[in-house]
């Protein structure tokens, strides 16, 4: 070991240690500092020359190099005040021919500025953690009950009153409707309604999870089931939602893989954590939602019809806001009331031509896109009374709009009628179109992508690569 250390040219040594570890400081054993770096001693507001040879409490504030020279026993990590600050110290005892002649030490973070900054960090981190775990302690708790759910149309009523009368029994259930219809809503009221209101209410968008974590999410890990960054375990959702109810919505995106092994935690009523041996017992009612055509989906192979049967015990079907007129102006207001509540505004209306457009339109967003639609038009008001003029462009004239669909795709730049669509490779044009579409859907969701994604009726990970795509 000294030989090798012997090629070393002597005066490279310093810069060794100091490129090594900047703060560093050797002492002999009587504490005595027989090195010192540039940098511990621009810490310290000191140069070498003062500190040199004289003892290393003297120098280093709380400094105890010269009880680890004496007692040969290192010290790791140990918290050291220094200027006011704590820096992180490691001692460790020199060791000659079996005898301790000295110490060396070194203290994390050059000045109490990079401290502070690390402090600052860990801060945010601990910030991050406390509001993290809050939301989750918020989110296992269910939001809505039966009274949120306005309506009062036959159709709207008797999908309300089986809801309710099924809220009390344990059986699955699941909620069928178009996008923007209320399924979580219903969810939530269910929950709420049961005997397992007040225990946790998990919702979990099996469309949004990438397929390769949803096993995990839902079933949680054992330490070892990843080789990568997952370490330690984790308690997955269904587990959280003990004693409770799982609200799996989008079921109709979730992989057949995966199908399976629910269907399994619903015969058996306990799961495996990814990577772990025993099982766990779990107490959970189930309440599943779907956009999807989960019959056709069954009769494709895409959705196994053993997990179709056993989810469709108990079967709510959704009307679309287009099959419930008469509820369209009681929601409305329902929806402006919430939003007076977010504006910090009070005493908004709706003219009678709003109130008739609206009734017109056919709602292909539901109850959604009625909320984004008067949400806009609340940015844009200048008074009291909503008009037609705030409404956004494809409400005010429906049925221009309808019929000159074709004026909105723009072909390189120009607008174009769909009759004269250039002669081009049909991928070339279809991409123009297909476009155009995500463009305006996120344009009518403020951004929301995942709402965009439920109004294009594809995935959120397939919106994101088509957006990476056209760099949108
Ligand atoms: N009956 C209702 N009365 C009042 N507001 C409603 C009603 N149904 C839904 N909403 C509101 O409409 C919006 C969409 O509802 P929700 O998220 O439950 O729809 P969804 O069917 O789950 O849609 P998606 O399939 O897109 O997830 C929410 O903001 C909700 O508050
Ligand atoms: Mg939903």
């Amino acid at each position: 070991m000294y030989q090798v250390f012997d090629k070393v040219p002597f005066n490279w040594h310093e810069q060794i240690i100091n490129l090594l570890s900047e703060r560093t400081v050797v002492v002999d054993r009587d504490g005595i500092i027989l090195y010192i770096s540039d940098a511990y001693c621009e810490f310290l507001g000191t140069t070498v020359e003062n500190s040199l040879y004289k003892h290393t409490s003297e120098v280093i504030e709380n400094s105890r190099m010269h009880i680890v020279a004496k007692t040969g026993q290192k010290e790791l990590a140990a918290v050291q005040p220094i200027n006011g600050s704590e820096m992180i110290a490691n001692r460790y005892p020199i060791i000659i021919d079996g005898e301790v002649v000295g110490a060396v030490g070194t203290v994390m973070f050059r000045s109490p500025e990079e401290w502070q900054m690390y402090n600052r960090r860990i801060q945010h981190l601990v910030e991050e953690l406390k509001y993290y775990k809050s939301k989750i302690q918020l989110d296992l708790r269910s939001k809505y009950q039966f009274n949120d759910l306005i309506g009062s149309s036959t159709i709207f009523s008797s999908a309300k009153d089986l809801a309710k009368r099924i809220s009390k029994n344990n059986s699955s259930v699941l909620l069928v409707g178009e996008s923007g219809t209320g399924k979580e809503l219903f969810a939530h009221s269910i929950h709420n309604d049961s005997h397992r209101a007040g225990l946790p209410f998990v919702a979990i968008n099996c469309a949004s999870i990438p397929d390769h974590l949803l096993e995990s999410e839902l079933f949680g890990y054992e330490d070892g089931a990843f080789t990568g960054a997952k370490k330690g375990r984790k308690k997955g959702q269904f587990e959280l939602a003990n004693n409770g109810t799982i609200f799996l919505d989008e079921i109709g995106d979730m992989p057949l893989s995966m199908q399976s092994k629910l269907l399994r935690v619903l015969q058996e009523k306990e799961i495996h954590r990814v990577g772990g041996q025993k099982s766990i017992q779990v107490n959970v009612r189930i309440i599943a939602a779907t956009h999807r055509d989960l019959e056709k989906m069954v009769e494709e192979g895409k959705f196994r019809r053993d997990l179709y049967y056993r989810l469709n015990v108990i079967i709510i079907e959704i009307p679309p806001l287009r099959k419930r007129k008469e509820d369209i102006e009681l929601i409305s207001k329902g929806l402006l009331k919430k939003l007076e509540n977010k504006f910090f505004r009070k005493g908004i209306e709706l003219s009678p031509e709003v109130m008739e457009k609206l009734t017109q339109h056919s709602w292909p967003g539901n109850i959604r896109e009625l909320e984004n639609v008067l949400e806009r038009s609340i940015n844009v008001l200048d008074g009291q009374t909503i008009k037609v003029g705030h409404l956004p462009l494809y409400l005010r004239d429906q049925e221009r709009e309808n019929s000159n669909f074709e004026k909105a795709v723009t072909i390189r730049g120009c607008s174009t009628e769909l009759s004269s669509l250039p002669i081009q490779p049909l991928k070339d044009t279809l991409a123009i179109v297909e476009k155009k579409a995500i463009e305006n859907a996120i344009k009518a969701t403020n951004g929301n992508k995942l709402e965009a994604a439920k109004f294009l009726d594809i995935s959120k990970t397939n919106l994101y690569e088509k957006c990476k795509t056209y760099n949108l």
